[in-house]
């Protein structure tokens, strides 16, 4: 959450800032602000509330001069978006520049102590307590003052600082990532590789810890004792093309249409003459239970895993939301296997109950999106995504990976348990690029349902079983983009309190492919039309039975039960997309979010 570039070198930072910071425009919105050290003479900073795009050309009118600088787009925690709560912060004397990302929890009690020693705290946020700690304690060494300040922090920090009379940037992290570019005489600090990747493809990821003092030739890395720590330059794969639009209207929508590629990736090397290859540094045989924890959409693959797994190996499976796990002193112990789903790597909640998981004496797995990710990092073993930068906010391609590598998972465990691998899904696992590709080629059906609802005030999704969590994850996706009130529910929960919701202006979708409950989906669908209730209907192509009841269809290739879900999520996502466009809404920035959620 929240995006942070830095750039020191021989050209004029403003514009390598301004890039950057439009790369990162999907890790928050609400302000954006810069800091430029004007030939070592005098700091020009500039910050407004709300969209950086909204302030571009005129922006780039201005000249704003520096060959060292810092740049910040910031989702509010501390603060409402005001051009007094933007980042960059600084202290009473206007020498020092910050740049922040997370939260500090303890800024009541130091702002207190900061305000009796006199220095005025002019924002609201919790960020800018640093910075009068580094004019605290700074007597000319600012690696120094900014290492003394941090002992006295708790909470979580991503974080670049100036200093108007030195030529360097010093940045540190705990429990926000951040890393530094490596150029040609010159350097960089951004929170994510999409800020920098134009300049630069050598990268050192920071550790939790460690404070980086960084000049146009070198850098250096010390943690909080003051101890030089080795770090090895290491290459990112993404390439530019992977984080541009690319002819789409939106992030999202790109995306959505790169799935049948990202679903072949994930498959990659994976399967070889029936058998599952995966390496990882687990041994299956002595898994008594498996439990799996993540956030929001990744909750919902979470949940879909439990279906696989269990339905596979007989494993018996636990899902938990990460942020609870995490607090409420679960039963973890040796012989338990933890999942962590991530997109991003990064996600605060995920990340603390894995490090929960790891300290009970769990083995820890991670299925994540970004290489060089903390949770990547930090678990026993791991299985990457591939599927490329995801931009868009609302989590797209990310998630048919998840649910694509997670069946590979399934599967791999009863092959090296030695049960008989389930060939039927095996063999499909390689159809279902193709199978979302004719979902893709004919979207009509779905932009004219998204037109007739797009006023809707509420909707309902029901699933039943392994397309639950698809009900789930389809109002997740329309409520954040559209702001539509959604809910996903089990189809045959309504008749115990819902169904009363129904009338003739409600909206209900139905995941209605093939499954074993198919009939009693038909009941649920009939329970909804004898109320009047709008039926929209996912279902198999030809079928005959649902297209007689339902009002609307939405046609899917026939496919394993187990996978459909892959399948049906793909016409939910562009529901909702089309949905959000129609009403105006862009949305890769939905209000209030933020990719990438690194606070609790
Ligand atoms: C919704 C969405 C979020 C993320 C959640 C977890 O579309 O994208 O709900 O799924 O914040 O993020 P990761 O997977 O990065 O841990």
């Amino acid at each position: 959450m929240c995006g942070i570039v830095g750039y020191i070198g021989k050209r004029e930072a403003f514009p390598i800032l301004l890039s950057g910071l439009k790369r990162l425009l999907y890790r928050g919105y609400d302000s954006y602000g810069f800091a430029l050290i004007n030939n070592g003479k005098e700091i020009v900073c500039f910050k407004k509330p709300g969209k950086l795009d909204n302030w571009e050309s005129r922006l780039l009118k201005m000249k704003f001069e520096g060959k060292i600088g810092i740049a910040h787009s910031r989702w509010s925690t501390h603060g409402e978006p005001s051009e007094l709560n933007a980042h960059p912060h600084w202290d009473c004397q206007k020498n020092i520049y910050l740049v922040h990302n997370g939260i500090i929890e303890n800024y009541q009690t130091l702002k207190s102590i900061l305000e009796k020693e006199g220095h005025k705290i002019i924002s609201e946020t919790d960020t800018e307590i640093i910075v009068h700690l580094i004019e605290k304690f700074y007597k000319g060494n600012l690696e120094r003052a900014v290492m003394e300040a941090l002992k006295l922090l708790e909470g979580a920090y991503g974080l670049a600082v100036v200093h108007k009379n030195q030529n360097r940037i010093i940045a540190a992290r705990k429990g926000s990532p951040l890393i530094i570019g490596i150029g040609k005489g010159e350097m960089f600090v951004a929170s994510d590789a999409a800020a920098i990747l134009k300049h630069t493809k050598k990268v050192v990821y920071l550790k939790d810890g460690e404070v980086a003092n960084i000049t146009a030739n070198k850098f250096r890395v010390r943690n909080l004792d003051g101890k030089k720590v080795e770090k090895e330059v290491e290459e990112i794969k993404w390439t530019l093309g992977q984080i541009e639009k690319k002819g789409f209207k939106h992030f999202m929508l790109k995306e959505i249409f790169e799935q049948p590629e990202s679903l072949e990736n994930a498959l990659r090397g994976r399967l070889k003459q029936s058998k599952i290859k995966l390496s990882l540094d687990i041994d299956i045989n002595s898994i008594k239970r498996i439990i799996v924890v993540s956030c929001g959409t990744s909750w919902h693959s979470a949940l879909i895993t439990k279906h696989l797994i269990e339905g596979f190996t007989r494993i018996p499976v636990e899902v938990d939301y990460a942020s609870e796990f995490r607090y409420r002193r679960p039963v973890v112990k040796k012989g338990d296997l933890v999942v962590g789903i991530s997109q991003s790597g990064e996600t605060a909640d995920t990340l603390g109950a894995m490090r929960e998981a790891k300290a009970r004496g769990a083995k820890t797995l991670g299925i994540i999106n970004v290489v060089g990710s903390t949770i990547s990092r930090e678990v026993d073993s791991g299985i990457f995504l591939h599927a490329g930068p995801e931009i868009g906010v609302a989590s797209t391609k990310a998630f048919t990976s998840q649910l694509m590598t997670l069946s590979l998972l399934a599967l791999y465990i009863q092959q090296e348990r030695g049960n008989k691998v389930n060939r039927e899904i095996l063999r499909e696992l390689k159809n279902i690029p193709s199978k979302v590709e004719k979902i893709l080629e004919n979207t009509r059906a779905i932009k004219k349902i998204a037109k007739k609802f797009k006023d809707s005030k509420g909707f309902l999704y029901l699933g039943r079983g392994v397309n639950f969590p698809i009900a789930l994850e389809g109002a997740l996706k329309l409520k954040e983009i559209s702001y539509i009130h959604a809910e996903g529910y089990p189809a045959g929960e309504m008749k115990h309190g819902p169904i009363a919701l129904i009338d003739k202006n409600m909206p209900v979708l139905f995941l209605a492919t093939k499954s074993c409950t198919y009939d009693k989906i038909m009941s649920n669908i009939q329970e909804i039309k004898a109320r009047k209730g709008k039926v929209i209907a996912v279902v198999n192509r030809n079928d005959k039975r649902i297209r007689k009841i339902a009002d609307y269809i939405i046609e899917v290739p026939k496919t394993e039960e187990y996978l459909s879900p892959i399948l049906n999520t793909i016409s939910l996502q562009l529901l909702a997309y089309h949905i959000a466009d129609l009403r105006g809404i862009d949305p890769d920035y939905p209000r209030h979010l933020a990719k990438s959620v690194t606070c609790e």
